[in-house]
């Protein structure tokens, strides 16, 4: 049975991403605290805090491959600039990095956007720095150190990081994806999207044909500008 880990996987999108790719998936749900995982049959927990590089060495070097698909799909709307990069940017960086080599041939990598990050709303010299051709990694964990922005800004990052690990990575399926505004804990109550609806623009991503595009932005199965 393939293999897939999704982050944050103990609520809301990821939890729903979870217990969809469970029905044909070993799953792995990697959590900051084991002790409030949901249960899942057959899935397996595994602590993993995508804000703390030390966390992210420790999961990658207890992580057997081959890995058929990775969501990184753990973030935060809220914080300090510095602390919602580190989840929405630096943690899939270095976690996709830790990751790169036990990634299956064919394997999905699926970064979780908001139409937020749009290009469109971003300040003129983000959007010049991210649309920079020879833009790289250490450019971007750069301004994960001194971020321009808060939420929007950093998911914006994250797309272009996406296209910086679909051109390393070209055996991988590398996308982001926007789930779309979801009544999650960070949606709330009001917003137009159930979970199940917000998850399925996400396993989109996850269960592409081997020849599906790479390095977009998506929603529904669509793209977007990004
Ligand atoms: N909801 C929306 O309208 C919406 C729209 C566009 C994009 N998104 C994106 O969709 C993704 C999931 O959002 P959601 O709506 O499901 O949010 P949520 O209900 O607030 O869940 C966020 C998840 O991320 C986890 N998380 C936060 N910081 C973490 C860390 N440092 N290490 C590991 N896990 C961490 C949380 O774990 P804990 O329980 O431990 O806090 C939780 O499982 C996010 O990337 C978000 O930006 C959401």
């Amino acid at each position: 049975m393939p293999t897939a880990l999704v982050t944050g996987a103990n609520r809301g999108i990821g939890l729903a991403v979870a217990r969809d790719l469970a029905r044909d998936h070993l799953v792995i749900l990697a959590v900051r605290d084991p002790a409030k995982a949901p249960k899942i049959a057959d899935a397996r927990v595994e602590k993993l805090d995508v804000s703390v590089p030390e966390s992210i060495a420790a999961f990658a070097a207890r992580l057997k491959g081959p890995l058929d698909v990775l969501v990184n799909n753990a973030g935060v709307y809220t914080g300090s600039p510095r602390d919602i990069w580190a989840v929405n940017v630096r943690g899939p960086l270095l976690l996709t990095r830790a990751l790169a080599g036990k990634l299956a041939k064919g394997a999905r990598v699926v970064m979780v956007t908001s139409g937020l990050g749009a290009l469109s709303r971003q300040p003129e010299s983000l959007v010049r720095k991210l649309q920079n051709p020879d833009l790289t990694f250490d450019d971007i964990l750069a301004l994960c150190e001194d971020p321009p922005g808060g939420y929007g800004p950093s998911k914006a990052a994250l797309n272009a990081l996406t296209r910086l690990f679909a051109r390393e990575l070209p055996q991988a399926r590398v996308n982001a994806v926007d789930p779309g505004w979801v009544r999650t804990e960070m949606g709330g109550p009001g917003a137009p999207r159930s979970v199940e609806q917000g998850a399925a623009s996400v396993l989109w991503g996850c269960r592409l044909p081997p020849d599906g595009p790479t390095g977009g932005v998506f929603r529904d199965g669509t793209a977007t500008p990004g």
